[in-house]
């Protein structure tokens, strides 16, 4: 990946030498537009309010183009402003311009935004495309939002978001890839390297923002910005596991969690901040605070001020401030008392320059303002790769009596008012599509079923209509449940205590199934639902997330067979809310989970998950046997069998786990380490081989020390994290 040449180096040194003081802070100062008159809301909490559902796109678009707004153009002017929050290529040009011509040195702007799966051409939802366990897929998908953003002059994208999560009951379950390391790391390098490496030398790259770091993900309950504590083992063996992928694959950014880690908040944990993510994983550019959040450790019990939160960031390895001012306001009045040392600021500013430097925008600040137009239309190749990532990210939970896919002339009725909201696809925090180009389910569905009809008889805010849901039952052959979750009920402040369906769902369901017509349940939702009730109930249920702007097409596609399922779970889903924090990795205890009394259980739920991390079903099935494994000095081979023993072409995702049975501290029951897409013909029938470095099979102890113990280990292979092969060896 891009590296700074050693004249560019130089040429940082050259500017900082000339650099003043404040000067210097000011590159640590993160601005976003904020509306003057009338409207007294800072834009960072309007696009909250956008992405929560708070306030429609239209609403915004209105306080966007009737209200006055500061862009804080007078401090720019001053060299007080490094970054700022904008994405319109005409303000970032008129912004950069005061940045480049207007301030004493010149030193260019870095526009920065949230950019999470897809700008103009939105993509699944993080959770829903990390189960498609398709790296190269994750990284086009990266490639492109890379591309049109830069378009627009947005070249830094705060994403990839790499929480680890456990608990679907926080919302931001559906920002991140799930709840396993392995796949999430994978998830990030095929991130950071879509963001930032184009696949010829001048094709746009931007800067990554790995985000939030870090153990936001294990908010205690599951409540969103809640207190975070872990043991160190964990820390350092699954939550910091993407992170340090995304680090050593080159990514130039982070930014900080809001909450905090064992008792320090992320944004002024020095152990955090300068020990691991600087010094251990090496992090080429700089960190930013999450919104607000250094004014926040006032909140958290641990600054008593505005100055002491500046100067305990600052201290502790926070390079940029992004909101509160404060750097701007204190962090001058900090060095001249001493507080903070002028290394520190120095350090810093040489980061965030560093990153403009390799973002090439001290030789091009400017974005050409008719680039964006190229967009005007998305491009075929963008609503192609659009409809392939929705595809494959869909999730076939159950098919009992292989309803499953439907015939295109089956006469069909289509329920559910989330299947007829276009802006419903798209999923939580995406910011710039438009809903002309979102395809919602309903409009898929007539593309490929002739005989369907829509009834809406009700959705997760609202009631139910008996009549409608009456009518329904009478025309179909089949029901199309299009049941789940607004996308306002996922992602930022968005936990929910209950994670059953919302509103009266339950009882549409129940009603349209006491008509005796098949039933198949369509899945629209942000996080992993408590299905226990559907999955006794309903025949056939189509896991659908939020999947961008070709979802309609995607999941009409997969109903009608066009597309064989083959999208597998990132996350596990528990049977009921209860069971909440429920992973396949977990620890073992002194009394795992069994049918008797004084085990790990609970009275009143089943014993693990409903479905489990990496299950999914396809319209074919697949065997697996004969797991072997070879010992091949540093390195384990093992192999596979894999047959389709359907009738139909099919791709699986063949899952390797291991498990360290006895070490000196507790390890997962399972481990995943590799996967593999297998493809075969009806019949076919594929040996899979996986090469797993020994070293692979230690682990990291409390003081971060990583430890490769003899013993017994044990090889699982499978299509799942719960159905498997297994293989023992002893390793010396
Ligand atoms: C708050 C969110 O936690 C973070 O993910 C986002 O990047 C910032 N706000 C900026 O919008």
């Amino acid at each position: 990946m891009r590296q700074l040449t050693e004249a560019q180096k130089k040429r940082i040194e050259e500017i900082l030498s000339r650099m003043t003081l404040e000067e210097k802070i000011g590159q640590m100062n993160q601005e976003s537009p904020s509306i003057v008159g009338g409207f007294d809301v800072p834009f960072s909490e309007l696009i909250e309010m956008l992405t929560d559902g708070r306030l429609s796109k239209e609403e915004f678009g209105k306080i966007m183009s009737t209200s006055q707004q500061d862009y804080h153009e007078d401090d720019i002017r001053a060299g007080r402003v490094g970054s700022l929050m904008v994405q319109d290529p005409a303000k970032v040009n008129e912004l950069q311009k005061i940045a480049v011509e207007e301030s004493r040195l010149g030193i260019p702007l870095i526009f920065g935004l949230d950019v999470i799966h897809g700008f103009k051409t939105v993509f699944p939802i993080a959770i829903a495309e990390a189960g498609t366990f398709d790296p190269d897929l994750m990284r086009k998908t990266a490639r492109m939002a890379a591309r049109e953003s830069k378009a627009a002059g947005v070249s830094w994208h705060f994403a990839p978001m790499l929480d680890i999560a456990r608990d679907a009951r926080w919302g931001r379950v559906s920002e991140g890839p799930g709840e396993d390391p392995c796949l999430a790391s994978a998830f990030a390098t095929a991130k950071v390297t879509g963001l930032q490496e184009g696949e010829s030398p001048d094709d746009p790259y931007v800067a990554a923002c790995l985000k939030h770091y870090i153990g936001y993900g294990a908010c205690e309950s599951g409540r969103d910005y809640n207190t975070v504590n872990m043991a160190m083992h964990v820390f350092y063996n699954h939550y910091l596991k993407p992170f340090k992928a995304a680090v050593d694959t080159g990514a130039q950014t982070v930014m900080a969690a809001f909450n905090d880690l064992n008792g320090i908040p992320c944004t002024v944990n020095k152990f955090l901040l300068r020990d691991i993510l600087k010094e251990k994983l090496g992090l080429p550019g700089f960190v930013v605070s999450d919104a607000n959040a250094i004014r926040e450790c006032i909140n958290h019990g641990i600054a008593a001020d505005d100055f002491d939160a500046g100067v305990q960031a600052a201290l502790a390895g926070m390079d940029m401030d992004m909101g509160t001012g404060i750097y701007k306001n204190q962090l001058q009045k900090a060095v001249e008392e001493g507080k903070v040392p002028m290394e520190v600021i120095d350090e810093a500013a040489r980061r965030i320059l560093s990153v403009k430097m390799w973002l090439g925008l001290f030789d091009h600040p400017y974005v050409d303002e008719a680039s964006m137009h190229q967009y005007d239309v998305l491009p075929q190749e963008h609503l192609d790769l659009a409809l392939e990532a929705a595809e494959r990210s869909i999730v076939l939970l159950k098919n009992e009596g292989d309803i499953l896919p439907l015939a295109p002339s089956a006469k069909i009725s289509v329920i559910g008012s989330l299947a007829d909201q276009p802006e419903e696809v798209v999923g939580a925090w995406a910011l710039s599509w438009r809903k002309e180009d979102c395809v919602s389910l309903w409009s898929g569905i007539q593309k490929e079923f002739a005989n369907a009809k829509y009834f809406p008889c009700g959705g997760p805010e609202g009631g139910l209509n008996e009549e409608e849901i009456t009518e329904a039952a009478a025309y179909g052959d089949v029901i199309v449940a299009v049941l789940g979750e607004t996308i306002a009920m996922s992602g930022e402040a968005s936990s929910r205590a209950d994670i059953t369906l919302p509103g009266k769902q339950r009882q549409i369901l129940e009603k349209l199934l006491e008509s005796g017509k098949p039933v198949v349940l369509v899945l629209m939702n942000g996080r992993p639902l408590a299905l226990e009730w559907e999955d006794a109930h309903v025949p056939a249920i189509v896991e659908a997330w939020h999947l961008g702007i070709r979802m309609g097409d995607a999941v009409a596609r997969v109903l009608c067979g066009k597309k064989n399922p083959e999208g597998r779970l990132s996350s596990s889903f528990p049977a009921m809310t209860g069971q909440c924090p429920v992973y396949y990795n977990h620890p073992n205890t002194g009394r795992p989970a069994s049918k008797s009394k004084f085990t790990s259980r609970y009275l009143d739920a089943p014993l693990d998950s409903l479905y489990p991390f990496g299950y999914g079903l396809s319209y074919t099935s697949f065997d697996f046997s004969n797991l072997n494994v070879r010992d091949q000095g540093d390195v384990l081979m093992i192999g596979v069998e894999v047959k389709n023993t359907g009738e139909r072409a099919g791709t699986t995702t063949a899952q390797l786990y291991t498990q360290d049975v006895a070490a000196s501290l507790v390890r997962p029951v399972k481990e995943l380490k590799r996967f593999a897409k297998v493809t075969l013909e009806a019949g076919e029938i594929m040996r899979v081989y996986f090469e797993l470095p020994k070293n692979e099979l230690g682990f990291f102890d409390n003081e971060g020390n990583y430890r490769l113990e003899e013993g017994l280990f044990r090889i699982y292979v499978g299509q799942n994290s719960r159905e498997c092969l297994m293989a023992e060896i002893w390793e010396k």
